[in-house]
């Protein structure tokens, strides 16, 4: 529902920053502006950073901002209604009423209908429909305590159980199409889950999110509720309402609900999975909040061990260590724990290396070393190592590999250097080369606004705008359609206009809920530089000048189907170019 804008200015002008976060975290006073350790990624210098002025936030650790209302959507793990609720609240404001239904209500009316069709799940597997889900679940090992605990049900066979229970029950059709539990046909409305054993998934606050379905019979083996205003499946996790309050200060990642089940059934209570993708940036910050430490314990197949890759970067990004246990033997932590038991699987973990180790050991298989005394895997094994950001951690592993083969330390610290700077810089370019990025139009990395110098001028400009909207309107006509090329700006741009335009704008609060939360990271980092304190006209002039140069030389439809080595020379060139014109 659309809030009005003078309400959410008030609630801003209510809810400082400050003292918001600062019943999160300790800021420290630094000039204008507060710093501490981000309460949303774990570091040990804090990068952090709070500014009164524009009541908006930074992290030059983790790369996210925002204003009061997305500070404490993230520090909560609420949506933006759920964050505004919180906010009126504290400071006894009542949100205004919008006809009609709200967002709020009809997520009071998806939580009431998943639990309601919770309860008919499981009431579902303890009757005579229920006989063979509940041999099945039997033969897994699962007990009835652990199916009592996750509530797991089963849906029966027929197209239309669920759908006659719950109009009988008074619900309406509507909230069951928009909850994701029926669908409508040709024939009529019919029930998502046929045939399969269910897993409802809890949210933080307690309530059926949504739920995961598998196959007793036909089609696929596993599917989930679809997206729904209270399910996101690349934010909830199975089982974290559970594991959260588990007393160990670490977390099991998985790959699947039985895995999960199976390893809480033992004791492992801080075991949590994903809902059939791979882990998410947003889901990584949600699990660095409850835990110190990630173990990483996918299928010991291709695609677990793909999997596994690709979690310790999204992990590493936000600096949160992990370990990878060696479980091969078994194809996964459930059939582990019921071959092993639960003390192996303990004892796996506490044997387990980092994921430096475990990068170490694929390496020594990719390159063995009797073949050719140990330099190829020297250069993949500092370019793992220099992905540590800790010093002391990169000198031990230097250390270790100068015994083994008998180099200077110094030698090995010096490859390891160079390799970090090279990944520093292909890091920054990936974001660029990114084919389909492109197809969607351009974005960059912040080092790479140096080479590419219309982002940069794009991000100034825009962040000159928001800072003095007064500017919008007296630029904003002479600027052509399109005339903004990174997609965040140019989404920036659109809502900072319609704000303006229609003379609501307050601030950064004008646009929280509006545009992206990458756009929001964005703004938010780039008015944060102190140098936009003193621009003078000709700044702007200058920067729309720049743009609309680059734009003319830089063609942005040649590229789309380039892959991206072709795309690399592609803007090599012209690079050069312009750079040629400029002189
Ligand atoms: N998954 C999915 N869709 C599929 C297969 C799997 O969404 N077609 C997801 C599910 O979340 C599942 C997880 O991937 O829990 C792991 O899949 P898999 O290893 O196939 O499942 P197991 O847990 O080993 O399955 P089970 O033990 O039930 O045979
Ligand atoms: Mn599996």
């Amino acid at each position: 529902m659309a809030l009005p804008q003078g309400f959410i200015e008030e609630l801003h002008e209510k809810n400082d920053i400050v003292e918001i976060v600062s019943s999160h975290v300790e800021l420290k006073r630094f000039g204008r502006l507060y710093r501490a350790l981000c309460p949303f990624h774990s570091e040990k210098t804090a990068s952090f950073t709070v500014y009164p002025d524009t009541q908006s936030f930074y992290c030059f650790g983790c790369g996210v901002g925002g204003d009061v209302i997305t500070f404490v959507m993230k520090q909560e793990n609420f949506d933006y209604m759920a964050a505004v609720r919180f906010l009126s609240e504290r400071v006894g404001l009542l949100i205004p009423d919008d006809d009609g239904e709200d967002e709020s209500h009809r997520r009071r009316k998806i939580y009431d209908a998943n639990k309601k069709a919770a309860r008919f799940f499981y009431s579902s597997l303890n009757s005579d429909e229920g006989r063979g889900a509940r041999g099945y679940l039997r033969k897994r090992g699962l007990a009835d305590s652990t199916i009592k605990r996750f509530g797991i049900g089963y849906a029966p066979s027929g197209w239309r159980n669920l759908y006659e229970a719950m109009l009988s029950q008074g619900l309406n059709e509507e909230v069951l199409f928009y909850s994701g539990l029926c669908g409508k046909g040709k024939k009529g409305p019919y029930d998502i889950f046929r045939n399969r054993i269910i897993f409802p998934i809890i949210d933080l606050s307690g309530n059926v999110a949504g739920f995961g379905g598998r196959s007793m019979g036909e089609g696929a083996k596993y599917i989930n509720t679809s997206e729904t205003s209270v399910f996101r499946k690349r934010r909830n996790l199975y089982a974290l309402n559970i594991a959260r309050k588990s007393s160990e200060r670490s977390m099991i990642l998985v790959e699947g609900y039985m895995d999960v089940i199976s390893l809480h059934q033992e004791g492992l209570d801080n075991a949590i999975a994903t809902l059939g993708t791979a882990i998410t940036p947003e889901q990584a910050r949600i699990i660095s909040k409850y835990s110190d430490e990630v173990v990483l314990a996918y299928d010991t197949d291709g695609a677990g061990k793909s999997a596994t890759n690709k979690a310790i970067a999204v992990f590493r990004k936000i600096g949160m260590p992990t370990r990878i246990p060696d479980l091969s033997g078994s194809k996964d932590p459930d059939e582990f724990i019921k071959e092993y038991g639960a003390e192996s699987f303990k004892i796996r973990i506490s044997k387990s290396g980092s994921s430096i180790d475990y990068e170490l050991s694929k390496a020594r298989e990719n390159n063995p070393v009797e073949l050719d005394s140990g330099v190829a895997f020297l250069r993949e094994a500092t370019a793992i190592i220099s992905s540590s950001d800790l010093k002391a951690e990169r000198e031990i592993y230097a250390g270790k590999l100068s015994e083994e083969f008998n180099v200077d330390k110094n030698t090995i610290m010096t490859m390891i250097e160079r390799a970090g700077r090279k990944r520093y810089k292909r890091n920054s370019e990936e974001v660029v080369f990114k084919a389909s990025d492109i197809k969607k139009r351009f974005d960059f990395s912040s080092s790479m606004k140096m080479q590419l110098g219309s982002v940069a001028s794009e991000q100034r400009l825009i962040s000159l705008f928001f800072l003095n909207p007064d500017l919008v309107k007296e630029y904003g006509k002479e600027l052509e359609e399109n005339f903004f090329k990174s997609k965040y700006v140019s989404e920036i741009y659109e809502e900072l206009k319609k704000s303006v335009e229609s003379g609501s704008f307050f601030g950064i609060g004008s646009l929280s809920g509006k545009i992206s939360e990458d756009a929001m990271n964005m703004l938010t980092k780039s008015i944060s530089e102190p140098e936009l304190i003193n621009f003078s006209r000709e700044d702007v002039e200058f920067y729309i000048e720049r743009i609309r140069t680059l734009n003319n030389k830089l063609d942005f439809t040649d590229v789309i189907e380039m892959d991206s080595n072709e795309l690399r020379d592609h803007l090599e060139s012209k690079r050069n170019e312009v750079k040629e014109g400029n002189e």
